[in-house]
């Protein structure tokens, strides 16, 4: 049973489902509840404190299920809100604590709020539940203001109703995406129905997106145009309107009331984790003030390249930066918006967090150094992956396992053109092939797809024909495995008194391109990021390794967890 332990969350490791793409129990070729159901036990033996389910609403998935048109049921093609309790059950029953995404920034057209507000005509209470702007010049033909959307294209949607055109509505991602209006105390009167309805029903914490938007500057100010695009500046600059506004630490210290108002029960605290992406670090951890969200997810590990000074720093920035304000670090390698670590991890620039076809179009403007269109050497990802797992794993806080790392799968780079499914790809006209390639549907057993993910439909984005051996069941027994390596590693992580919640101290006995630190009691950490196998310290009693010492020594791109006595 789940240990009464409150603050679990300070050194959870938490693994990301995604849903869709997780397993198929009713051979749709979509996942669904009833297949992670069918899952918890490869999760309690992989050994993970939690997990973060994606969006599992009723929604049109025009983004995945971020376009949510029902925040308090569960959509048919994933189950039933019965469903939903016994999965709840079912980890619980097992140890494992249960995190779901909350969407508050927006939600779907479909909607039925969004729905009202169409109905109603301009100045209603109903439209004030979103961002409803006349638009400028003759006829107003002119979106309101020259925003841009962050899947491309412009932030502003103009209606037509029965009498022809008429008002515009915002919408920061795609245009089946409107934000709700958080100057409306209506809005958060419904956002805290739903957190509540989440906790009742026994969820642990919530996974705040967009965490850092909700809140805007009502005045709607133009933002400065990106030549290339010819729209507003979509992506986040400290000062920019919709970004991190005063008005969110009041959102924010309000739920995390409700939040503690829970705490003291058998679970322990229930918590928030921010997908946030303010920069600077010093903004971003006002988020983590006390009183405030729990802990913020790491976009910072995510992104940083694979070079001991780089994730160094990275991690020094971290931990002194969340230590200022008593919050834990979280530690992350990918996630479902992002090109999965072996393939990150495998090209010549490695710390890029979205991968295109061919080269950056111009109009990406800024945005392109994001991107990388260079070739994979997946053998290569997959050895610094699993080192950078061990990496992730030994740091002092909460670790994100995203569905699929534990297999080592890479992202599937060549999807075909008619498969794709993000709304990034159509708002640019296919010129960024989005995210579908993170999101292919996991391989469980079997030689051919759907690789025990269904049984025998086709799943809603293709496998892989060769990722026979990298499914659970070719993987389970092989001690070699990538599999047994997260396996063997959680089980170290969960016995050793060293780690989790904790501090660290950096070896400076090895060069510079090397990782190395220790943990009290008697724990060390080597990562050799250098051309040369380097020597463990005298004495070490090796715990873990992600690959085969040469005579003693640990080769280039390899990790090790290892005992001081
Ligand atoms: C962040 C989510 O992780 C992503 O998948 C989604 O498209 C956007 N927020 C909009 O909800």
């Amino acid at each position: 049973m789940t240990s009464p332990d409150q603050s679990w969350w300070r050194d959870a490791v938490v693994y990301q489902i995604y849903p869709r793409s997780f397993a198929d129990a009713n051979n749709d070729g979509t996942g669904d509840v009833q297949g992670m159901i069918g899952k918890l036990d490869h999760l309690s033996r992989l050994g993970v404190n939690a997990v973060w389910v994606s969006p599992w609403y009723p929604s049109p998935m025009a983004d995945g299920g971020y376009d949510v048109s029902d925040y308090c049921d569960i959509d048919p093609r994933f189950g039933t809100l019965a469903d939903a309790d016994e999965f709840i059950a079912g980890a619980h029953a097992r140890g494992i604590r249960v995190l779901i995404d909350l969407v508050p920034n927006h939600c779907s057209v479909a909607h039925p709020a969004f729905r009202a507000a169409l109905a109603a005509g301009p100045g209603s209470p109903e439209r004030a539940m979103f961002h409803f702007r006349d638009g400028l010049g003759f006829d107003g033909a002119q979106p309101p203001t020259n925003g841009g959307s962050l899947f491309g294209g412009p932030a502003w949607e103009r209606m037509v109703g029965p009498d022809g055109p008429e008002q515009w509505y915002l919408h920061m991602f795609a245009s089946e995406q409107p934000d709700w209006n958080w100057a409306n105390p209506a809005v958060a009167a419904l956002f805290d129905d739903v957190i509540r309805f989440w906790f009742d029903r026994g969820v642990d914490g919530l996974r705040v997106d967009v965490a850092d938007s909700l809140a805007k500057d009502m005045t709607f100010p133009d933002t400065p145009v990106d030549p290339v695009t010819g729209f507003g500046t979509p992506g986040f600059f400290p000062g920019h309107p919709w970004w991190n506004q005063p008005e969110l630490e009041t959102i924010q210290r309000h739920w995390r009331e409700i939040a503690d108002g829970y705490s003291g029960q058998h679970l322990g605290e229930r918590i928030f984790v921010c997908e946030a992406n303010v920069k600077p670090l010093d903004a971003l951890i006002r988020f983590v003030d006390p009183g405030r969200m729990h802990t913020t997810f790491n976009f910072d590990m995510l992104w940083c390249e694979w070079t001991a000074g780089s994730l160094r720093a990275m991690i020094d920035r971290n931990l002194i930066a969340h230590a200022s304000v008593g919050a834990p670090t979280t530690w992350v390698l990918g996630n479902h918006d992002s090109t999965r670590v072996v393939t990150r991890y495998g090209k010549p620039e490695t710390g890029r967090p979205f991968t295109l076809a061919g080269p950056p179009p111009e109009w990406l403007g800024r945005l392109a150094d994001y991107f990388s269109e260079l070739p994979t050497d997946v053998g290569l990802g997959r050895r610094r992956a699993r080192a950078a797992a061990l990496l992730e794993l030994a740091l002092p806080g909460p670790a994100y396992i995203y569905q699929g790392e534990e297999l080592g799968l890479p992202e599937v780079e060549d999807l075909p053109a008619d498969v794709l499914d993000d709304p990034s790809y159509f708002r640019t006209g296919g010129r960024v092939r989005g995210r579908d390639g993170c999101r292919v549907p996991l391989p469980w057993s079997g030689t051919t797809p759907p690789y025990g993910f269904g049984v025998d439909a086709n799943p809603w984005l293709p496998q892989p024909s060769v990722w026979a051996e990298l499914s659970a069941a070719a993987q389970d027994g092989d001690p070699t495995s990538t599999l047994s390596l997260y396996r063997r590693a959680l089980s170290v992580r969960a016995n050793h008194p060293a780690l989790g919640d904790g501090s660290l101290a950096w070896s400076e006995e090895y060069p510079g391109s090397v990782l190395a630190f220790t943990r009290e009691p008697g724990f060390g950490c080597v990562v050799n990021l250098s051309p040369d196998p380097v020597d463990l310290p005298a004495g070490a009693e090796l715990l873990v390794a992600s690959d085969d010492l040469i005579d003693g020594r640990l080769p280039t791109d390899a990790a090790v967890w290892f005992a001081l006595r």
